[in-house]
């Protein structure tokens, strides 16, 4: 038997087996078993398995414009260099160096002005397309072609750009249906980013997302996004609104089409997502204090419709938009009692902040409504973390937190069940 492969079989089996023990537990209609968010055994599967085969949006191209352009994402744990090369291709590079592993970029953002990164180490230096410039004294044989900075895959549909640590992702067929029917007609692709602002939350990335999920608990914990979100209502109580959101914009040409890609069977081999078309409460032309625009319009609009589109892509990335701004809503999962939820402001992308919008008022609803959410997660955490702790069922308010934990139950034990494989394979070695 070969150890090397005998030690990595033994750290990955408790995965496996806490795994088998929360879907053992999980009762069907209520929110996960403990475990999943209190054991750092389930949070190693998911990096591993489950959260390594998808796409995740790591911002806007605005970011990365012009040749050297580059900001740092973090995915899975992982470092990533995101650049836009002299060719004009978009480059997801590991930022890893191939000499002895250190950090090669260590600034969040900027412009690689003289065309190559320079490892702060020994100063091998890399090019925007990852290749290996340089390398000092290095034996006879040594081939610079060899030692280039890994790729990772990196697409780009309405402006974001997503990436997969993966080397054989999931398609995006669903991913750029939903985005052409929801972020095509405002303009997307077009956008600036306004402003970015990271939230540290010191629970599981799970709590995070089933909260953003469902909106039962708007009216209680968010009064200022209640105000402007029918969203936050009961479903049945909408209707009316709805068709007159959908009057408006129909009457300015734009048809956005909701489209539900999450389901457990609906995505094998793609990409999970879907397009959500709400109405704003009365009035309001857009999510702001005093309901009223807080930017130019965007896209195809030539008026407010009074409504919102959220999208939704894998497990961590979604958006929101609004005619006249957009908001990118991205989970970072740090480790397993630890998320950055990242917010991204989007306006169109002639506005000039003090002339056509104020940042202040801008942002306003989505950082009020982000430090709340942030406060109620934690609390969500330490309840979860109690040894008195029984999950309890969801309302009907929660309905999307529900799909997206039948769905994670789904992936993981698809990926529980391939490392057992694997293991099993390695065990007759
Ligand atoms: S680790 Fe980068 S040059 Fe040595
Ligand atoms: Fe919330």
């Amino acid at each position: 038997m070969n150890h090397e492969h005998q030690s990595s079989g033994q750290q990955l089996s408790p995965s496996v087996d806490a795994w088998r023990d929360v879907v053992a537990s999980y009762q069907a209609g209520h929110a996960l078993p403990r475990a999943a968010y209190t054991d750092p055994a389930i949070f190693e599967l998911e990096m591993q398995g489950f959260l390594r085969d998808h796409w995740f949006c790591v911002g806007h191209e605005a970011k990365v414009r012009e040749a050297g352009d580059y900001f740092l994402a973090t995915l899975g744990g992982e470092s990533i260099i995101i650049v836009r090369d002299r060719e004009g291709t978009l480059n997801a590079l590991v930022n890893v160096c191939r000499h002895r592993g250190s950090r090669v970029c260590l600034t969040q953002q900027g412009t690689a002005t003289a065309g190559r990164f320079v490892c702060p180490y020994h100063a091998w230096s890399y090019g925007l397309d990852g290749r290996l410039l340089a390398a000092r004294n290095m034996p006879e044989g040594f081939k610079n072609d060899q030692h280039g900075l890994r790729k990772l895959a990196i697409e780009v549909v309405e402006g974001l750009i997503f990436v997969t640590l993966s080397e054989k992702p999931l398609g995006l067929a669903h991913v750029r249906t939903a985005l052409s029917g929801g972020a095509t007609a405002y303009g997307w692709a077009n956008a600036k980013v306004a402003f970015q602002e990271t939230y540290r939350v010191h629970a599981n990335w799970k709590l995070a997302v089933e909260n953003y999920m469902e909106c039962y608990h708007c009216q209680p914990a968010h009064p200022e996004y209640a105000r402007r979100h029918t969203y936050a209502r009961p479903m049945d109580q909408n209707g009316p609104a709805d068709e007159a959101a959908d009057a408006r914009a129909r009457a300015m040409g734009i048809e956005v089409e909701p489209v539900d890609f999450y389901g457990r069977a609906a995505h094998v081999g793609q990409e999970a997502a879907d397009a959500i078309r709400s109405a704003l409460m009365g009035e309001s032309q857009t999510a702001s204090r005093d309901g009223l625009g807080v930017a130019p319009l965007m896209g195809r609009f030539t008026d407010y419709d009074g409504s919102s589109v959220f999208l939704d892509v894998g497990p961590l990335s979604n958006f929101l938009a609004y005619p006249d701004h957009g908001i990118i809503y991205r989970f970072v999962p740090v480790d397993y009692q630890t998320t950055d939820l990242e917010v991204i402001w989007l306006v169109k992308s002639d506005a000039v902040e003090g002339r056509d919008y104020e940042l202040a008022n801008l942002t306003w609803l989505w950082q009020v409504t982000s430090e709340e959410d942030k406060r109620i997660i934690e609390h969500n955490q330490q309840g979860v973390s109690s040894r008195f702790f029984t999950p309890g069922p969801y309302s009907l308010q929660e309905a999307h937190a529900l799909r997206f934990v039948d769905w994670y139950l789904h992936e993981m034990t698809l990926a529980a069940d391939s490392l057992s494989q694997d293991l099993a394979s390695v065990q007759h070695v």
